[in-house]
């Protein structure tokens, strides 16, 4: 076999691999990108094995001067990879061996690319773990801010898209708000549990070698090392779980993208959405388009994809590494990516969007919108409230069917009467949302405050230096 179509564990085979094999198996075409987290690895990996003996200081200088210029090569993009490349990995030890002769053909000592692969991971998803927070973290950011802005504006609020009771426009801007910071919440949660360092599992079982798996852990900023080396290799729970909090992200996302959609139709008209923001029809003049909220919604679709896949190829495997695994990558990369440029679109496109509060009003403004209001002014006069629901659901019904103002119902009512027609006012119904966590000036007050503090909560687990 000539030099250059060996693979790493040629001494093995008598065959050079054949073209289909490396067609079907190589991963190089994605797992490139975690160059910088395996060159990280490895330079961990070699200061511990200069510390235990199996490397001299001079050789580990060698290794780290070549994994340096590997650094350097990757940056400049003048790095070449050859054929047998069949991954990240061995594409850089190949290159390393070139490098640093004998010394680099030490650097795979003790090391398996099974726990080699679960360290990259893990630094790959702690590192984009945290920017996906900081883009949620910017998104609420704006939510808070138009929340702050907007005052005492209000809409209708909506159940089965129906209008249901008027709510404080900040108070809608705020609920997606605390949808996010779960997610938050989940990412904080779900790094914890990653921070584990797998680096000294080996393939499978450890090593006859004095390796030590703590300081690894340790220079690589991980909380802890492994305790069973069969889980570290198999280990890929952070990976479901990264891909499921982006996915939840990326449903809220959805969500909230649904609701632009909605409310910037003609139709309902409550928000218009900036031209940078917004997308023009190749034949349609007239044309402006919610692109990035049918985007995040439709991007949903795939994330939840992304995580089915790979919760599938999960479910069946034994212990402890199976080539299986290799499809953990695309699933993972593609859902943090996804989710990581729809944020910043949904970001940019709520700041820069110019709500229409006056058509918000005039939409919440309808009587029957106070129709629960009217019923509770009766409890308050203590009538019990399903025969309150019954009278004003009855006036309702008249008012509907005889085609006449609730008002006039109302004011000869007895049980109600004139005092009651002034929870019919335009913007009354809102203010008697006085609960806490309610949708009235007062409790959304509260809220903003509140809001306020979480985000100062989240920007110190970004920042903990600030
Ligand atoms: N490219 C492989 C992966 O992503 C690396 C580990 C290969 N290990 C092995 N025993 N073939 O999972």
């Amino acid at each position: 076999m000539s030099r250059e179509a060996r693979p790493l564990w040629h001494g093995r085979f008598a065959e050079p691999p054949a073209e289909a094999l490396t067609a079907f198996t190589n991963s190089l075409p994605f797992d490139r990108r975690l160059a910088a987290d395996d060159l990280a690895g490895s330079r961990a990996h070699v200061a511990m094995l200069a510390r235990v003996g199996l490397m001299t200081d001079e050789e580990a200088a060698v290794v780290t001067g070549a994994l340096e210029r590997v650094e350097r090569e990757m940056a400049e993009g003048t790095f070449a990879f050859v054929p047998t490349d069949e991954d990240i990995h061995t594409a850089i030890e190949r290159r390393v061996t070139d490098l640093a002769g004998p010394a680099g053909a030490k650097l795979h000592t003790g090391r398996s690319r099974n726990d080699q692969v679960a360290l990259d991971l893990r630094l790959y998803v702690r590192r984009e773990g945290r920017e996906l927070v900081r883009r949620v973290h910017e998104l609420q950011e704006v939510l808070v801010g138009r929340a702050a802005e907007v005052g005492d504006a209000y809409l209708p609020g909506y159940t089965h898209l129906q209008r249901a009771q008027p709510v404080l426009l900040a108070h809608h801007l705020l609920a997606h708000f605390w949808a996010f910071a779960r997610d938050v919440d989940r990412w904080v949660d779900a790094l914890r549990r990653l921070d584990v360092s797998p680096l000294g599992a080996g393939a499978l079982a450890g090593s006859s070698l004095p390796l030590d798996p703590d300081h690894v852990a340790a220079a690589l900023g991980f909380g802890r090392r492994f305790e069973n080396s069969l889980d570290a290799v198999s280990d890929r729970d952070f990976v479901a779980e990264a891909v499921f909090v982006a996915t939840l992200t990326q449903i809220h996302l959805s969500r909230l993208g649904e609701e632009i959609v909605l409310w910037s139709t003609e139709e309902f008209g409550f928000v218009r959405l900036a031209d940078a923001y917004s997308t023009g029809s190749s034949m349609l003049p007239q044309k402006k388009n919610p692109d990035i909220a049918e985007l995040a919604r439709g991007s949903a679709g795939r994330l939840i994809g992304d995580l089915a896949g790979l919760l599938a190829t999960l479910k069946g495997l034994p212990l402890s590494y199976n080539r299986d695994l290799q499809g953990d990558k695309e699933p993972l990369f593609d859902a943090l990516d996804v989710c990581g440029r729809a944020l910043p679109a949904m970001a940019g496109l709520l700041a820069t969007a110019e709500f229409d509060t006056e058509r918000m009003q005039a939409a919440a403004d309808g009587a029957a919108s106070a129709a629960t209001d009217l019923a509770e002014r009766l409890v308050q006069q203590g009538v019990p409230f399903r025969e309150a629901h019954a009278t004003v659901g009855a006036l309702v019904r008249q008012a509907y069917e005889r085609g006449v103002a609730l008002e006039e119902l109302v004011r000869v009512e007895p049980t109600l009467g004139v005092e009651a027609l002034e929870l019919l006012e335009p913007g009354v119904a809102v203010q008697q949302r006085t609960t806490p966590g309610g949708g009235g000036p007062l409790p959304v007050q509260h809220q903003l405050d509140a809001a306020r503090a979480r985000l100062a909560e989240q920007a110190a687990w970004l920042d903990p230096e600030t």
